[in-house]
C-alpha cells in the first residue's frame, strides 16, 4: 500500500518508488503539508515537531486558538480569511457576503485504484499499476462548504496525482472566486524556477527564473492554455543539470486559462499555486452542488530534469492518452498545408498521393479549404459541407481514389471556430462568443463558437460525425485557431458569464470525450494555431499533437526540446518541410530536417511534385530508417544529452526499455564563426556491460563506453546533423 495514515499521531504518508509526501492533522483538525521530497524511511513521531519553531514568533497573529497564526504554518489547502494572509488556494463569497473559509478535516478513505473526475480530462489506472488513492474530507462548519481533497499515487511511475472536489452542503449559494488545484510548499529558498513560454512558431521555450520574495507567476488569459505560456512549472535547485540536482516538477492537465506560481513568503518558504485561474473567474455553487477542479501531477526528481521528464512521458504515455493508438505506430503522412495551402482541385490531390505512395509515405491529409466557399481564411468555418468546385468526387470519393492508390486518407477541421461570412453565422449569430452591444474583434477573420451551450456541443458533435462518417477517413487533424475577445456568452445569465471560460473546456471535452469514442478507429490529432494548446489536457483525447506551425529544423530543435520536458515524443508530431522553409526562409539539408523530424511522430509538410526523383528517393529512404527506429524513439525513454538553450548544437537519445537499443539525434543550431572542434557526446542510460552494435555494421561499443567516454561528432558545420542507431548483441 503506497498510502498510510498512522493513527498514533495523524500522519498521512503517500510513497513513490523514490518520493514521499508527508501530511499531518495539527490538533486532530488541520492539515499541514510537513515533507516532499526523496524517499524516507523514518518520520518524527509527532506533527508537532515537523511544524516551524517561529510559531511564537512576536509580530505573528495568535490565530483562532491562541497557539499559532496559520499564516506560519504550511497548510495543506489554504483557503482565504484567517490569519493565514498569503495567496491562498481558495477563496469564496458567501451569501451574507462573508468571505472566510476554515476547513478542518472531517474524514478520510484510502483506496486502491483511482476514480475518473467527472467532465475532466485525468490520468487512470490499470490493473497491476499500484495506483493508491486518498480521500481527506474537509469543511467549514459554519458555511457547510465541504472539500473533498483526492489524491493517487502511480507508486512504479514515481508521481503523485491531486485534485480536489467541492460540495455545497449548506443552504445558500457560494461564490467562488479562485480554487486552486495545487498548493505545495518548500521550506528553504534555495530555488530557480523553470517554465516553458513563447508565441506563435516560438512555443514552449525553456525559461529560468531565481524564485525571490514576492510572487512570479505564468499564466493564460486567452481561453486556451496558449502558445505563450505552458501549465507546467519545475523548482529545481541551481544547477540542476539533466543527470544531477533536485527539482520538483508540477503539471496541470487542463486546457483553459490557468496559473502556475511560486510565492516566496517572509520567512523563505516557497508556496507553489496552480490551477484555473482566478483572473475573471467566478463560480456559483448552488446548495446541493459539487465543483471539480483540474489534476495535477507532482513529480520529484533527485537525478535532475531527465528523470523528471521520464516520469512525465510514461505517465502522459500510457496513462494519460488512450484508445489504440495509445502503443501503436502511426501512419506516416503527408499533409497538404505547405504543399499547396488553399490552392488544390481533387487532381493535384490525387497527384500528391501518387507521389507520396511512391515514395513511402502512408496517409494523405487534406488539411485546410475543402469545405464552403473557402479559398482563404476569410469565410466558410462552420459550414462544414464539402467544396464539390474543388473535389468533385465528394470526400467519400476523394477518399476512395486515395485508398485505391494505397494510402490511407486523413482530413483538417476546426470545429470549435465559425467565421462572420458562413451560414452558420446567418442561421446562428448569437452561437459565437461575444459580449452584447459590443463589435466582436476578429483573429483571423474568425470568431469562438460558444461551447458552454449544449446546442452548440451538439452541432460539433454532428458535423465532425457526419464529416467523418462521408467516407473512409482515417485521421482528424483538429485545429483551433483565435484567442478569446469580449468574452461573453449570449446564453448564460448575467451572474454566471465569468463562468464562461471554464464551461467552455468543459463543454469541449464532452464533444472530444463523445467523438474519440464514437470513432475509436479514427486517429485525432490535436493542433491550435501550431503548438497553441498542447498541454496534458488534450492528450486525453489526441494521443498526437502539431507541434509547432514553425517546421523549420532548426527552430524546431529549441521548440522540441523544451516541449519534451513534459511532453512525450510519442505525441510529438515532428514534419519534414521544404527548404527554403516556409516560415522564416532558412536553407537546411534534407537529411537534417529529416533527423530533427525523426525524434518525434515524422510526417511530411511539402509539395512532393516539385521534388525531383532522387528527393523521392531520399524519403523512401528516410521513412524505411524511421520504421526500424521508431519503437526506440516513440516508446523508448528519452535521455537530453546537449541542450540548444545553452550550446551550439542539440543531442536528444532514446533508449527502448528493456535497453536493448538506442537511437540518437545530434544537429548543429549555430552560425559558424571560425572552424568549430570536434564535439563529444557521452550517452546515457544503456546497460554498461552490453555491447552496442550500429545498424551499418561499422562500430560497437560497451555501455559503459558510450556512457563515459561518448562519440565524436565531427561535422561542426552550420546545421549538419547525425542520427546513430545502436542494438545491443
Ligand atoms: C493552422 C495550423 C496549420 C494549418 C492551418 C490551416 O495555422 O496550425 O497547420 O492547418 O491552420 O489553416
Amino acid at each position: 500500500m503506497s498510502i498510510k495514515f498512522n493513527e498514533n499521531n495523524n500522519v498521512f504518508i503517500l510513497s513513490t518508488k523514490n518520493t514521499s509526501y508527508i501530511m499531518g492533522l495539527l490538533k486532530g483538525k488541520h492539515l499541514l503539508h510537513l515533507y516532499y521530497g526523496k524517499k524516507l524511511s523514518s518520520f518524527p513521531s509527532n506533527v508537532e515537531s515537523m511544524i516551524p519553531s517561529r510559531l511564537s514568533a512576536s509580530g505573528s497573529a495568535s490565530g483562532i486558538e491562541g497557539g499559532f497564526s496559520s499564516d506560519l504554518l504550511p497548510i495543506e489547502y489554504p483557503t482565504y480569511g484567517s490569519t493565514d494572509l498569503r495567496t491562498p488556494a481558495f477563496h469564496a463569497v458567501y451569501e451574507d457576503g462573508s468571505a472566510t473559509t476554515n476547513l478542518e478535516y472531517i474524514s478520510h478513505t484510502i483506496y486502491d485504484g483511482k476514480k475518473e473526475l467527472s467532465g475532466l480530462p485525468s490520468t487512470y489506472s490499470e490493473s497491476g499499476d499500484d495506483v493508491t488513492s486518498l480521500e481527506i474530507k474537509l469543511g467549514d462548519k459554519r458555511t457547510r462548504l465541504e472539500v473533498m481533497l483526492i489524491y493517487s499515487v502511480y507508486e512504479k511511475f514515481d508521481a503523485i496525482v491531486r485534485s480536489v472536489n467541492f460540495i455545497n452542503d449548506g443552504y445558500g449559494t457560494i461564490n467562488i472566486k479562485s480554487a486552486l488545484s495545487q498548493c505545495a510548499y518548500m521550506f528553504d529558498k534555495d530555488f530557480d524556477i523553470v517554465h516553458l513560454s513563447g508565441g506563435y512558431g516560438t512555443e514552449r521555450l525553456i525559461n529560468k527564473t531565481k524564485v525571490s520574495h514576492g510572487i512570479f507567476t505564468v499564466d493564460s488569459k486567452r481561453m486556451s492554455s496558449s502558445h505563450h505560456h505552458s501549465p507546467f512549472i519545475a523548482l529545481a535547485r541551481p544547477n540542476v543539470s539533466e543527470t544531477e540536482g533536485e527539482v520538483y516538477g508540477f503539471s496541470l492537465i487542463y486546457s483553459g486559462d490557468f496559473i502556475a506560481g511560486a510565492e516566496m513568503d517572509t520567512y523563505d518558504n516557497i508556496r507553489i499555486n496552480m490551477g484555473i485561474n482566478p483572473f475573471g473567474f467566478n463560480w456559483k455553487l448552488e446548495p446541493g452542488d459539487t465543483f471539480q477542479i483540474p489534476e495535477l501531477v507532482s513529480v520529484y526528481s533527485e537525478n535532475g530534469f531527465g528523470h523528471m521528464s521520464r516520469c512525465y512521458h510514461k505517465l502522459y504515455r500510457k496513462r494519460l492518452c488512450r484508445g489504440k493508438f495509445r502503443d501503436t505506430h502511426r501512419p506516416i503522412l503527408l499533409n497538404s498545408w505547405e504543399a499547396c495551402y488553399y490552392d488544390f482541385n481533387e487532381e493535384k490531390i490525387i497527384n500528391l498521393a501518387k507521389k507520396a505512395k511512391q515514395a513511402g509515405i502512408e496517409m494523405l491529409v487534406l488539411d485546410d479549404g475543402w469545405f464552403g466557399k473557402r479559398d482563404d481564411d476569410t469565410t466558410s468555418l462552420g459550414d462544414w459541407y464539402v467544396n464539390r468546385k474543388k473535389i468533385p468526387s465528394g470526400l467519400g470519393g476523394l477518399a476512395d481514389r486515395i485508398n485505391s492508390i494505397g494510402l490511407k486518407f486523413g482530413i483538417w477541421m476546426e470545429p470549435e471556430m465559425i467565421s462572420p461570412q458562413s451560414e452558420l453565422y446567418k442561421e446562428h449569430p448569437d452561437w459565437c462568443i461575444a459580449e452584447r452591444g459590443r463589435e466582436s474583434s476578429l483573429y483571423r477573420n474568425q470568431l469562438i463558437l460558444d461551447l458552454s451551450r449544449t446546442e452548440v456541443q451538439d452541432f460539433i458533435i454532428n458535423s465532425v460525425s457526419s464529416v467523418l462518417s462521408l467516407g473512409n477517413i482515417s485521421y482528424l487533424k483538429w485545429d483551433m485557431n483565435r484567442n478569446v475577445s469580449e468574452k461573453g456568452s449570449q446564453n448564460l445569465p448575467v451572474d454566471r458569464q465569468q463562468e464562461l471560460s471554464h464551461r467552455y473546456y468543459l463543454g469541449l471535452y464532452r464533444v472530444l470525450d463523445v467523438i474519440s469514442k464514437q470513432f475509436p478507429n479514427v486517429l485525432f490529432e490535436g493542433c491550435a494555431a501550431g503548438g497553441g494548446r498542447y498541454d496534458p489536457g488534450m492528450l486525453y483525447y489526441f494521443p498526437q499533437y502539431w507541434t509547432s506551425d514553425n517546421s523549420d529544423a532548426i527552430s524546431r530543435l529549441y521548440i522540441q526540446y523544451g516541449t519534451s520536458l513534459v511532453m512525450p515524443s510519442s505525441t510529438m508530431v515532428t514534419h519534414v518541410s521544404s527548404s527554403p522553409n516556409k516560415q522564416n526562409g532558412r536553407i537546411t539539408p534534407m537529411d537534417t530536417r529529416a533527423n530533427v523530424a525523426m525524434t518525434g511522430q515524422l510526417g511530411y509538410e511539402l509539395n512532393l511534385l516539385e521534388l525531383s526523383d532522387d528527393e523521392i528517393l531520399q524519403i523512401r529512404t528516410q521513412i524505411d530508417a524511421y520504421k526500424k527506429y521508431r519503437d526506440t524513439v516513440c516508446f523508448g525513454d528519452m535521455y537530453r544529452l546537449k541542450s540548444p538553450f545553452e550550446s551550439d548544437c542539440s543531442s536528444v537519445s532514446f533508449v527502448k526499455d528493456d535497453k536493448s537499443s538506442v537511437f540518437v539525434m545530434i544537429c548543429n543550431s549555430f552560425v559558424m564563426k571560425h572552424l568549430s572542434p570536434m564535439l563529444n557526446i557521452k550517452l546515457q542510460g544503456l546497460d554498461p556491460k552490453g555491447v552496442y552494435v550500429s545498424d551499418d555494421g561499422t562500430m560497437a561499443y560497451t555501455g559503459e563506453f558510450l556512457m563515459n567516454r561518448g562519440l565524436y561528432f565531427a561535422d561542426r558545420r552550420d546545421y549538419k546533423s547525425e542520427i546513430l542507431y545502436f542494438e545491443k548483441q
